[in-house]
């Protein structure tokens, strides 16, 4: 294979499919060059599986789980903030109550970028009680927070402004990011051109699924998984499951990525997908086995491939 030179190599049809070129500008060759847009990195599977570890080991440590109001939430959220504040992101911790117990969640700003135009990508941090929530969502959590520390190693400089946000209490109702959504003015809201959600995104028996929402965020989440070769099926299990309901119900547009959770894996899945027809996405699901165990590699690999192409599309324009 012919080699490239450092920079931005997407090929026209991404761009195009992540609203970022206009079609009179693709001509005949399949891929362009554009010093504007820095093509996205690969993200180190092994990076994200050694934040999972630590979380297990966070659980394990405190009572088996990283539920809202217990020792392993604050824990977490101690570990994913430390990483952030090496990195360079200006970090904020906001409290809330929920059932008599003190919940968090935690925002990071990469400075820099157009503030009036923020993309934010967010995982809920908080396990149930019966178990560590390596997938349910050390996944989404972990592959999000690799992301962030490959744009500060990146040094990226994004037209948009980033934030990455992992929530408290979701497993209780989606109450962090409901309680964030709420604290933002009208202005502030309209200032966020997407909220990307990131919640079981490596699950044992996966499946491909982008949320059908926001037009441009799910053709450039199709768009990545297009570019792999890899099927996708539409989210349908439903809009109001996790973290990006209350974004979407204050009118901001948002998309995500999802493995699959309790519902079972068809043949015709199975066919396309591999894994076991008949069989749950997570047979784990919200239980005491959610434990490294329960990721699938390849699914991980994929999804965080799939965050940071997203976060760096979406964000060069
Ligand atoms: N945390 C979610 C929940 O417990 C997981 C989930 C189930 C989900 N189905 C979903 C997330 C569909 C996104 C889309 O309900
Ligand atoms: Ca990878
Ligand atoms: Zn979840």
């Amino acid at each position: 294979m012919r080699s490239l030179p450092a920079r931005a190599h997407i090929t026209a049809a991404a761009l195009l499919a992540a609203g970022l070129l206009a079609a009179s500008d693709t001509g005949a060759s399949a891929t362009v060059t554009t010093p504007a847009a820095v093509a996205a990195p690969d993200i180190s599977v092994a990076n994200v599986k050694a934040h999972l570890t630590q979380l297990q080991s966070i659980a394990t440590a405190n009572g088996g789980n990283r539920a809202h109001g217990r020792p392993g939430y604050k824990a977490s959220l101690d570990y994913v903030k430390a990483k952030l504040d090496a990195a360079g992101f200006t970090t904020s911790v906001a409290q809330f109550t929920s059932g008599g117990r003190t919940g968090y969640n935690l925002v990071a700003d990469w400075p820099g970028g157009d503030t009036n135009r923020t993309v934010m990508a967010g995982a809920h941090l908080d396990s149930v009680t019966a178990g560590p929530g390596i997938n349910d969502n050390g996944s989404g959590s972990a592959a999000i927070l690799e992301t962030a520390l490959a744009v500060s190693r990146a040094q990226l400089k994004p037209v948009k402004h980033l934030r990455f946000a992992w929530w408290g209490a979701e497993e209780l109702g989606m109450i962090g990011s409901r309680n964030y959504v709420n604290s933002l003015t009208t202005s502030d809201r309209a200032h966020i051109a997407g909220y990307l959600n990131f919640d079981m995104i490596g699950s044992p028996n996966p499946g491909y699924f982008v949320y059908d929402d926001d037009p441009t965020i799910e053709s450039t989440f199709k768009a990545y998984y297009a570019g792999i070769g890899v099927p996708t099926e539409i989210e349908t299990e439903g809009d109001g499951r996790s973290d990006h309901a209350p974004f979407k119900n204050a009118g901001i547009p948002v998309g995500g990525l999802f493995s699959g959770a309790d519902y079972i894996k068809t043949a015709a899945q199975a066919q396309k997908w591999g894994g076991t027809a008949g069989r749950a996405f997570d047979p784990c699901y919200h239980s005491s086995c959610d434990r490294m165990t329960n990721i699938n590699d390849t699914a991980l690999d994929r999804s965080g491939d799939a965050v940071a192409y997203a976060v760096w599309a979406l964000a060069a324009q």
